[in-house]
């Protein structure tokens, strides 16, 4: 019966790591919610592509709106099993630039990037919680724990969104698993101007290659389906955090 599978909530997903994700989970059998903040004709065309997929608009920055998104999910499914905390927003300043990383773009990032995050995972754990298996995943960056990354507050932000997949892991137990993806360089519209840093990348990296946002959906989906794993931080990152 249809009511029988699982839901799956993917924020930022019309593009890059999420719609991956978006696409694989729907692969194996799981119904997703689609969402982003402005995209929402391609979303509604991308939720149309898969067997059974829907878009909801809602910008996760927003505290009723991402409370709206959880809930809109819900009513339309009956039910929510797993939550993929994707959308995530950045700014590129050098990190010697220190007067350009002022207080307005320390929000803007930490806005979305964590107060989102933490908004959207509180919105869903009620629901989370009457799964067999709830599950979250958080989308952090190598960036999170290396001396890495686009700037020095989006660095921060994805260090706290480790911090805070620990925290949750640690109470959201026995019915809730909480873990996260660190991702390294991965080929999405947001990295094609970053041909510097793949070129390191692929001269490094012990993978020697850029990622794919499938590469980093396989290991969300593994996360996903792994019962016995909580509060973990997976690296998706061609081994660049040996480097
Ligand atoms: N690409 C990388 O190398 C890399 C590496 C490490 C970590 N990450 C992380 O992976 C995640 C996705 O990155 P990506 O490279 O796949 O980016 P992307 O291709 O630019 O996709 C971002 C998605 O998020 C949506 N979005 C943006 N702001 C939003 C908001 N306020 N509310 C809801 N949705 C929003 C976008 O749609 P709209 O703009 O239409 O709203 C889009 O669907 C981010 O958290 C990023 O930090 C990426």
């Amino acid at each position: 019966m249809t009511d029988d599978k699982r839901v799956a909530l993917v924020t930022g997903s019309t593009s890059g790591i999420g719609a991956a994700v978006a696409v694989r989970l729907a692969a194996a059998g799981i119904r997703v919610v689609i969402n982003s903040a402005r995209s929402a004709d391609a979303g509604r065309r991308f939720a149309g592509s898969l067997p059974e997929a829907t878009y909801i608009q809602a910008d996760i920055s927003d505290e009723g709106e991402a409370r709206r998104l959880v809930a809109e999910a819900v009513a339309g499914y009956g039910r929510l099993d797993i939550l993929v905390n994707n959308a995530g927003t950045t700014k590129v300043i050098p990190h010697s630039d220190l007067e350009a990383a002022h207080a307005g773009v320390w929000r803007e990032i930490l806005d979305l990037n964590v107060i989102g995050t933490w908004t959207t995972t509180v919105a869903a754990m009620p629901h989370l919680r009457e799964s067999a298996d709830g599950v979250v995943v958080n989308i952090s960056s190598v960036a999170g724990s290396r001396p890495a990354g686009s700037s020095v507050p989006y660095a921060v932000s994805k260090a706290a969104i480790e911090h805070m997949t620990r925290l949750l892991a640690n109470t959201a137990g026995p019915q809730v698993r909480v873990n996260a993806v660190a991702p390294g360089l991965i080929e999405t519209p947001w990295t094609k101007d970053f041909t510097a840093i793949a070129e390191h990348v692929r001269e490094n990296t012990p993978l020697r290659r850029v990622g794919t946002p499938e590469d980093v959906a396989a290991s969300v989906h593994g996360l996903i389906e792994s019962p016995y794993t909580t509060g973990a931080v997976l690296s998706v990152d061609g081994g660049a955090h040996l480097l």
